[in-house]
């Protein structure tokens, strides 16, 4: 009898650690996704409008990479790109509604649900890139962010993609009044509108999946755009002239839904939060190079006329977009204005 209990309490102190060590290696090892259920996978889907070859057709998919990779495939994100999903103004719809749980809209898309944001538009409201990304993280960047969560939305992160230019098919743009009378494509954004009526210009807002069919059925005579825009969608090749302004800011926020957002678990959260952190480094430093080089690919191509703005040229035109501060400050009041780094540090 006693044997027998000594066998008992053999076995069992040599069994607990074995079981033990197997179900901590269990948990280890890679994770066959074909064994998770629908609960245990997470699918995040991702709209955008434009090309794969952009900065942010680039930074989406290397997002998606990095999040799979790092919760060993069970987070997917899902990317459709070329708006292929919706369009400008229905995948902020979809995301409203839930349908789907991130987008990357160029900031002044959002400018109808937030008008605040479009000091964002106004031109030459920046002069440098870092500019851009001093002012989005500031307390005034901030406040803006935050009257997204109003309408249920949370911008995790900004991606550039640059400052914009204007090509049209009329005549060189080599002064503010050669834009007279020209029909210009631009974003959704009341204040983009007000920066071509003072220059009597006529805007249209037009889809950005619109626009090569509407320049080349003469619709519109121009457009205003990053170069990786204008050359991943081919605008160049219906245009003449090209007139690197660097006017204004285009970029984008990377928005979820919150009630999407809040619905996951801490460890996701964080996650999602410090990939996207990093992705932005890389993405800002992309989106820099990658205009560069487009710059000198159409200076290469000799296939489209370009005049640069000296830099007294574009005090100029600052100066002659004064009017359109002043529409903005009667409209959302002066506290972003004056928070933008360029009067900041002005004495
Ligand atoms: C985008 O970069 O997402 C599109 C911008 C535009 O509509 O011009």
């Amino acid at each position: 009898m006693r044997d027998s209990i000594k066998v008992i309490l053999f076995c069992f102190l040599l069994v607990i650690p074995f079981l033990t060590l197997a179900c901590s290696q269990i948990k280890d090892y890679p994770t066959d996704l074909e064994q998770l259920s629908e609960d245990e996978r997470l699918v995040i889907r991702f709209s955008h409008v434009v090309g794969e070859d952009t900065p942010k057709g680039m930074a989406a998919r290397k997002f998606a990479e990095l999040i799979k990779e790092r919760s060993n495939g069970r987070i997917e994100i899902q990317v459709f790109s070329n708006g292929t999903l919706y369009k400008d103004v229905e995948e902020l719809d979809a995301l409203l509604r839930g349908d789907i749980q991130l987008i990357a809209p160029a900031i002044s898309k959002l400018t109808d649900l937030v008008p605040e944001l479009s000091v964002y538009d106004l031109p030459y409201a920046f002069n440098s890139l870092e500019e851009v990304h001093e002012f989005t993280e500031s307390e005034a960047g901030n406040r803006l962010k935050d009257l997204l969560k109003m309408h249920n939305l949370i911008a995790l992160s900004l991606w550039d993609s640059g400052f914009k230019q204007i090509s049209n098919d009329i005549r060189p743009i080599e002064h503010y009044q050669d834009l007279k009378g020209i029909r210009m494509r631009i974003m959704q954004s009341d204040i983009l509108a007000q920066q071509y009526y003072i220059v009597d210009a006529f805007p249209r807002k037009i889809d950005f999946n619109t626009v090569f069919q509407s320049l080349k059925k003469g619709d519109i005579e121009g457009q205003e755009n990053t170069l990786t825009n204008i050359t991943s969608k081919n605008f160049y090749s219906l245009q003449k002239y090209l007139t690197i302004s660097n006017h204004g800011y285009l970029g984008y926020f990377l928005l979820f839904n919150l009630d999407f957002w809040e619905s996951l678990s801490d460890e996701d959260r964080e996650l999602i939060t410090e990939t996207l952190h990093e992705v932005q480094e890389w993405q800002w430093q992309l989106a820099e190079d990658l205009n560069d080089r487009r710059l000198q690919e159409i200076e290469e191509c000799q296939c489209i006329q370009i005049y640069y703005l000296s830099e007294e040229e574009k005090k100029e035109w600052e100066e002659h977009f004064t009017p359109v501060y002043h529409y903005y400050t009667q409209h959302y009041g002066d506290y972003y204005i004056q928070n933008l780094p360029k009067y900041k540090y002005v004495k």
